[in-house]
């Protein structure tokens, strides 16, 4: 029996890449069994796109599981937390005729708040890398983040509380200081206007935040709020000991960890098991990981990308593949599957298996490749040995070549019934990432999913 068929325990559902690898899907499709969802990392940076028997839903922050009404969602006090964002999910789901109350989704009192200071500190920090600019996504979730290890800031708990206006006060005058600072520092350096993509999105001069109309956002957000915020951890804690079963979700993938992956292109949390263990206390030797990489790779932003395609073959997989940034728009560049990079990011989120997905995407490509090696100084590495941005940017991809396949897989439910050369393809990535397969994915939808 496939071993997700009835999985055990607690599972953690890991990005091998940076990100966009189809976790929500899959997460979506393994919270059946789940008794929990713990969402790890990240913030509304993230966009997990589900298409389910409700719809087509793009989630930022609150967990794929919300969809299973016997599942509760937890938002991990590591998330950072934008209010007025988590609301609208919220609405929006409600709007669709998904309930969601305290016993479905529950929100951790010590997470982070993202404030509308963070969001323009994020875009003038920007302005002023210029070439080097990192390519975020403009949600304020490094400077947060940046706040949170500088043991400052606002928190859920500090929403929630009475005394949130004093809090916020103080924290408005400092922070509308530094912002001011920072706007005269990125307008000397004579660039006019902050480009998110092709766009325009603000000029230099300082801007003064509106004082009255946040509170006013922030008042509402707690009220909406209130009912769901808690202390999570005696609560995990509760399911861990009763033995019920926890997955675990992260926002972004293992090149996009702060600390390991293609540092400075990457988020500002940690997407791997460290990220899922530091959320919940539950131990890695409790805990079965499964690193997700898509058929081919993408990137949404600045930063290297060894098997990057810049010719009619990326543009093709981007387009049947719908590689658009769920959370920004962005076009997301496109790629063949790098082994060196999946397995690297399987070393570093200790992860024990793989899911393959969008294996569809390629139908109809008549010659595949698949990255096994880079080479680099006279060596060949299967597995990439880090991802420095300079050992990326020099490394040459070894590619195999394989045959395509030009029947529709999107119907097929077992392994055996797929066409040679996609056998032929699945186990060659199988193969680069150094991992076991557990799953396959034909399709957007929990029936096109093939479990090994
Ligand atoms: P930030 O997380 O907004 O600070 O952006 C840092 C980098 O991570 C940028 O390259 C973003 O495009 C990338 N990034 C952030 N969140 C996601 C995601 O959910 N999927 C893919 N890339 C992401």
């Amino acid at each position: 029996m496939a071993r997700l068929e009835n999985w055990e325990g607690n599972l953690f559902v890991s990005d091998l890449s940076w990100g966009d690898n189809g976790k929500g899907k899959a997460i979506d499709y393994l919270a059946e069994q789940a008794d929990m969802v713990c969402r790890l990392n990240g913030g509304n940076n993230a966009g997990h796109t589900v298409d389910n028997q409700l719809g087509k839903f793009i989630l930022h922050l609150i967990s794929s599981g919300i969809f299973h009404p016997h599942v509760l969602n937890v938002l991990s006090g590591n998330v950072v937390v934008d209010p007025g964002s988590l609301v609208k999910e919220i609405d929006h789901l409600r709007s669709k005729g998904v309930a969601i109350t305290g016993k479905n989704f529950i929100v951790a009192d010590d997470a982070h708040l993202i404030m509308p200071w963070h969001k323009r500190r994020d875009q003038l920090n920007e302005v002023a890398r210029g070439k080097g600019k990192i390519g975020t996504t403009g949600r304020g979730i490094g400077p947060t983040y940046g706040d949170r290890t500088e043991r400052t800031g606002l928190r859920v708990r500090d929403l929630v509380s009475k005394d949130f206006d004093e809090r916020f006060d103080e924290e408005f005058k400092w922070q509308e200081r530094l912002v001011r600072l920072m706007s005269a520092g990125t307008s000397l350096r004579g660039r006019v206007t902050f480009v998110l993509g092709e766009l325009p999105i603000f000029s230099q001069r300082f801007r003064p935040f509106d004082r009255k109309q946040i509170l006013e956002e922030m008042h509402q957000a707690a009220d909406a709020l209130r009912p769901i915020v808690t202390s999570v951890i005696p609560i995990i804690y509760e399911y861990r000991e009763a033995g019920k079963k926890i997955l675990g979700e992260p926002g972004q993938g293992a090149l996009l960890d702060k600390d390991r992956g293609t540092y400075p292109y990457v988020t500002s949390s940690q997407p791997g098991i460290a990220g899922f263990c530091a959320a919940t206390g539950i131990p890695p030797k409790e805990v079965h990981t499964i690193g997700i990489v898509k058929a081919y790779f993408t990137r949404v932003g600045e930063g290297p990308f060894p098997t990057e395609l810049k010719n009619e073959t990326g543009a093709h997989i981007q387009k049947v593949g719908v590689e658009v940034g769920a959370t920004t728009g962005r076009p997301r560049r496109t790629g063949w599957l790098d082994g060196p990079a999946a397995s690297y990011g399987a070393n570093v989120c200790g992860a024990d298996a793989s899911g393959l997905t969008k294996l569809d995407v390629l139908t109809g490509i008549k010659e595949l490749q698949i990255c096994s090696g880079y080479r680099h100084d006279g060596r060949i590495y299967t597995t990439a040995p880090g991802v420095d941005v300079e050992f990326m940017n020099q490394v040459e991809p070894v590619y195999t070549s394989l045959d395509g396949w030009t029947e529709d897989i999107t119907q097929v439910t077992r392994y055996n019934d797929l066409p040679l050369n996609a056998k032929k393809y699945v186990r060659k990535a199988e193969e680069v990432i150094g991992r076991p397969l557990e799953f396959l994915s034909v399709g957007p939808s929990r029936r096109q999913t093939i479990l090994l």
